[in-house]
């Protein structure tokens, strides 16, 4: 018998309660919608009109959906009144024991046919099913934050889950919009067990005063393309739930990834919850609000009291591979002669094939800061590479070398390659307006030439070693402007001071 649904019960609004309540009514389903008191009940019809508000106002939906949405919800204090549902979703915070007495009372209010559902996160779906007088109905349905947002249930069937009601709940899933996944019950099922060992790790790099909060959600968001950086996401989720999460994992597996970084249940035990409470890693415009305010660890954005920037007069990229031609194409976009050395004659070929068929969309882009090469177009902007490509690696090194100004970007992945690179322009007497940037290389580099580095700028993590050269923090805020003036988000990863 395939079940409908028609009428479930949510009990819990919290942030994931009350977004699991709009879920089914934007769908068309009655929801009775419980919470222990008054003020959980006024929490979820606050967060509920929130969201359906902002729908509204963004004509998202009618006044008429609206309404009716509305109008399918009812909320009360009474678990008694779950009675007539055909589904009960259990979102209550993460304690087991509490879990365990709400299905053990539901067994006593809902019909036989009726389906349990948990969105616990982690908590072991068995040990909540066995609680109630028949475990064969129970299943966890975890929704992910924001619900009514985020096209994604994981469907947790234990190994008593009637095949019937696992099947129901999935179809549901998908009749909500969502995909839902299949997973057995361990803890942090898919998603979460995957997520949270990142989010506590760039816990403890902030904690560690490794990198700001800021540059490290600017590395996630702008270097690996995640909608949000893991701090601004720990927000939104709420410190409470992922502290009881990785303690959960943690316990559960001794996974030391999962063992919760000591600041987050420091900053719960403060208040510090994350958005819900108006502060986390971030200040929000109020609680509930995802605006971020300024407050007292908000970057200046001023450049440090005795620092000008340079201006770059010319590139030099070291490589040809993926990143190097990249590399190549920001800066010569934005106009800069750009000279690259390659390996050999065929890897600097496949460069400009690859930079040309980049150009042909975009000569207007490289011209407006090139004017003599408007007319000509693509030819003329090929050229402006080709000029200064050679045939072998060490005539390369010399051309560069050669130069007045050499500012340099590394993009070799061979590390010690680069640092002869570097060695060898000091030499030529390139010293003092060399930049090198680029991951680890500063040691390298500093081995060969101590008493010759100008400006090293890269990983402060070097400074760790005692032989390491102290990066120039000048030539650090130098290089930070350098990659947002072409465009890019940049950061320092340090263990010193910014
Ligand atoms: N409730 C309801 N709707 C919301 C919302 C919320 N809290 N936040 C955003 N929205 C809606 C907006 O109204 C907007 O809708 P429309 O396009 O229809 O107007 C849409 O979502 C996009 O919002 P924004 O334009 O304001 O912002 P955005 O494009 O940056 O998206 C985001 C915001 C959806 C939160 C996005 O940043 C995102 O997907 N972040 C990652 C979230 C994530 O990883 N969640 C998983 C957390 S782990 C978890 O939940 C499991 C657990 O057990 C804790």
């Amino acid at each position: 018998m395939t079940r409908e649904f028609t009428s479930v019960g949510v009990i819990g609004l919290g942030t994931m309660g009350a977004g699991i309540v709009e879920v089914f009514a934007r769908n068309g389903i009655d929801v009775v919608a419980v919470d222990a008191d008054e003020s959980g009940v006024a929490h979820g019809k606050e967060v509920l009109a929130g969201s359906t508000g902002r729908a509204l106002r963004r004509e998202k939906m009618t006044q008429a959906e609206h309404d009716a949405l509305h109008a399918r919800v009812r909320f009360t204090t009474d678990l008694a009144d779950l009675a007539g549902c055909q589904l009960v979703v259990e979102a209550v915070p993460e304690h087991l024991d509490l879990k365990k007495q709400i299905f053990a009372r539901l067994d006593e209010i809902v019909g036989p046919e009726a389906v349990l559902a948990t969105n616990t996160s982690s908590l072991p779906v068995t040990e909540i099913a066995v609680a109630t007088r028949d475990p064969k109905r129970v299943v966890g349905m975890h929704f992910f934050n924001p619900a009514p947002v985020l096209q994604f249930v994981e469907v947790i069937r234990t190994v008593i889950t009637a095949d019937d009601v696992f099947e129901d709940v999935k179809a549901l899933a998908e009749r909500l919009g969502k995909k839902p996944v299949v997973v057995g019950d361990k803890a942090g099922f898919i998603a979460n067990a995957l997520l949270f060992g990142y989010l506590n790790h760039a816990v403890s790099m902030y904690e560690s005063k490794y990198a700001t909060r800021e540059d490290l959600d600017a590395a996630m968001r702008f270097g690996c393309g995640y909608p949000m950086g893991p701090l601004q996401l720990l927000d939104l989720i709420g410190l409470d739930t992922a502290y009881e999460i990785l303690d959960t994992m943690y316990k559960q597996g001794r996974d030391r990834l999962h063992a919760p970084s000591p600041i987050i249940k420091q900053m719960v035990s403060a208040g510090l919850l994350g958005r819900k409470s108006g502060r986390g890693f971030y200040t929000y415009a109020e609680p509930g609000s995802p605006e971020v305010v300024p407050d007292a660890w908000t970057p200046s954005g001023t450049l440090p009291t005795g620092v000008a920037l340079r201006e770059v007069a010319s590139v030099g990229v070291v490589g040809s591979g993926t990143m190097a031609t990249g590399i190549i194409e920001v800066f010569a976009r934005a106009g800069h002669p750009v000279t690259f050395v390659a390996r050999s004659d065929e890897k600097v070929a496949a460069v400009l094939t690859a930079l040309g068929v980049v150009f042909q969309g975009a000569v207007d882009v490289v011209a407006q800061n090139a004017p003599a090469f408007v007319a000509s177009g693509l030819v003329l902007v090929l050229l402006l590479v080709l000029m200064r490509v050679v045939g072998a690696e060490r005539s390369h090194l010399d051309d560069l070398a050669a130069k007045v100004h050499v500012d340099e970007f590394e993009a070799a992945a061979d590390y010690p390659r680069v640092a002869k690179f570097g060695a060898h322009l000091l030499r030529r007497g390139a010293g003092g307006d060399v930049v090198i940037l680029g991951v680890d290389i500063q040691q390298q580099v500093a081995h060969a030439t101590t008493d010759q580095v100008g400006l090293v700028a890269g990983s402060l993590q070097t400074l760790d070693h005692a032989d390491g050269v102290p990066t120039d923090l000048v030539a650090l805020e130098w290089m930070l402007a350098t990659a947002q003036h072409f465009g890019r988000a940049a950061w320092a990863w340090s263990t010193a001071q910014r």
